[in-house]
Order: C-alpha cells, then structure tokens, then sequence
C-alpha cells in the first residue's frame, strides 16, 4: 500500500519568534507549576533545551536562543528578587570569559568556515601532497574540515588561543594537528598556506607577518576580507557572499595596486609605505618619486 504523505508538522510553518516564545513559556509553566527549585530549573533546562535541539527549520544562533533564553531568565529573575546575590552574575561571565578569552574576541568573533567554501581551492593553488597548511584561529575546526575536504592530500594543521575551543576542534578533527596558542606569535614559515578567517581589521597585520615570515611561493588565503591595497592572486568564490582571498606571500611577485606604485599621501601614506616595504615594492615607490 501506497504511504500516505506526511502533513508539514505545525512546529515548521509558526514564523519566528514565536518556536521560542512557546519554548520559554512551555519552560517556564513547567518551573512555576513545579515551585520554582532547583529540580524545576531542571525541568525548564530539559523543556527548552529540547525544544532548541528539536525544533525543525531554524538556524543554530535561534537554537542558541531558545536553550539559552530560559536560564537566563531565571537568572534575572533570582537577582531581580534577592534569592541570589548580585555577584552571581559575574559566574556565567566567567564562564564565557575561560571559553572564550578576550584577546581572541577582539581578534575575531567565532563564525565558522561554511562547508563548501573552500570547494576548488586545490585547483587554484597547486598544493604538492603533504603541503603543510594552517588555519591560524581554527575555533572549532570548521575551518579544518574545510580546508581538509578540499586540499585531501595536505597536512592540516590548527592554532587556536581559546583552551575549550581548541580542545573541542581536536575531538572533531582527529586528521589535525592542532595547537593552542596565540597565531601572531606562531611561526609560519614552515607552511604552504596559511588560512584566516578573522576581520578586516586583522588583514594589514597578517599580509605583513605572511610577508615577513612565509616562503615566496606560499600562499596566504583570507575568507571574505581583502588585505586592503593588495590584488589577490586569485579569487575563488564557492559560496555566495563568501570570497577567499588568495595571495602569493611576495607581493612583488603579482600586480600591485595602480596607489602602491606612486608615493602615498596623506593619512593613508604611513600603512600604504609599511605594506610597500613588506611586499619588496618600496624600491619601486622610491624609484618613481625620484624619477620625477
Ligand atoms: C571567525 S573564527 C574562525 C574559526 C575557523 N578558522 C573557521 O573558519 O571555522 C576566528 C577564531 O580565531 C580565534 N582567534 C582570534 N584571535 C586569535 C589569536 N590571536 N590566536 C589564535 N586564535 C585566535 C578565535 O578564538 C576564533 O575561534
């Protein structure tokens, strides 16, 4: 007999917030009616949790905001009342703070590498098997899996400066090798390529240690941020609204920008002339003013 099609389950079709709103109001029935102990925080943990988990057709930050709406909640509300002291605030702080380290939330933010970035990238960089390739800030080792799906024949390798973050990659990326640490105190000359996601604002610095440190024909590769005043080598873009960058660790050995050529003025001179020194352009930028 033919199985008769399922019908849409009623959870898909609510619009957002409302999966969360009925969570935390399943959740927090569930404490009230149980009077509010710890064995009804329990309870109200389970209800939301399993909502977040369970939930069907909505992305992992909104998961993240159902589990953790309800705790927090109870949270306020036990400082709100006095059943807890204030400093009880400072715990779930701390918490954060050992999971994620302050120096590695100004360099970036955890956002992991979507799976099919890196989708083509052998074909673009050449990489002889064994290449030693790093993903400098390697969080949870999205970034890893990535780069191993693309680059098979590589050794990959991960630094990461959150203890917990590094400990969780390692369990998830046995085919790594993976060190904690601070990335801009690492050693990467030994690599082939060296692979960020981090931010705009880390882009001068990194170009300037790849330039510095890794060997002319390595490859220094950015996801979705440029190193800014510098032509990639190449572009590859396997998912939409997420370009890696692709640099040749010598600058002069590709096409600079037309501004790196003449002497920069201005506010932007100082980094224009450090990137140009870096990149070995800097006779070229002194030659051009001379000549003139
Ligand atoms: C945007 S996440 C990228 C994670 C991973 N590379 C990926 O693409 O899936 C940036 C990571 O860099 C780490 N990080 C930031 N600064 C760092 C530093 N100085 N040394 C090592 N890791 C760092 C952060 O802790 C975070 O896990």
């Amino acid at each position: 007999m033919k199985a008769l099609p399922l019908s849409r389950p009623f959870a898909v079709r609510l619009p957002w917030p409302l999966p969360a709103l009925l969570a935390w109001l399943a959740a927090g029935s569930a404490w009230r009616l149980l009077d509010g102990g710890v064995f009804a925080l329990a309870i109200g943990i389970v209800i939301s949790g399993a909502a977040a988990l369970a939930w069907p057709g909505i992305g992992r930050w909104r998961r993240l905001l159902i589990g953790a709406g309800f705790p927090l909640a109870v949270l306020l509300h036990a400082l709100a009342t006095g059943a807890l002291p204030a400093w009880a605030w400072l715990l779930p702080c701390a918490l954060l703070l050992l999971a994620y380290p302050l120096r590695a939330w100004r360099d970036a933010p955890l956002f992991p590498t979507p799976p099919d970035a890196l989708t083509g990238l052998q074909a673009l960089v050449a990489l002889p098997a064994g290449a030693r390739v790093l993903d400098a800030g390697c969080g949870l080792g999205h970034g890893l899996q990535a780069l191993h799906d693309a680059l098979p024949a590589a050794q990959i390798e991960g630094i990461e400066f959150s203890r917990p973050l590094a400990l969780v990659a390692r369990r998830r990326c046995g085919f790594a090798r993976i060190t904690r640490g601070d990335m801009w105190r690492q050693d990467w000359s030994g690599f082939d390529l060296v692979y960020l996601f981090q931010r705009p604002e880390s882009m001068a610095r990194a170009a300037e240690k790849a330039g510095r440190e890794l060997r002319p024909d390595a490859w220094l590769a950015s996801l979705e941020f440029e190193v800014p005043g510098v032509q990639p080598s190449a572009v590859l873009r396997s998912v939409a609204g997420k370009p890696v960058w692709l640099y040749r660790a010598r600058l002069s050995q590709r096409r600079a920008v037309p501004e790196l050529t003449q002497p920069p003025r201005g506010a932007a001179a100082g980094f224009c002339r450090r990137l140009g020194v870096l990149f070995g352009l800097s006779d070229r930028s002194t030659a051009a003013q001379r000549g003139r």
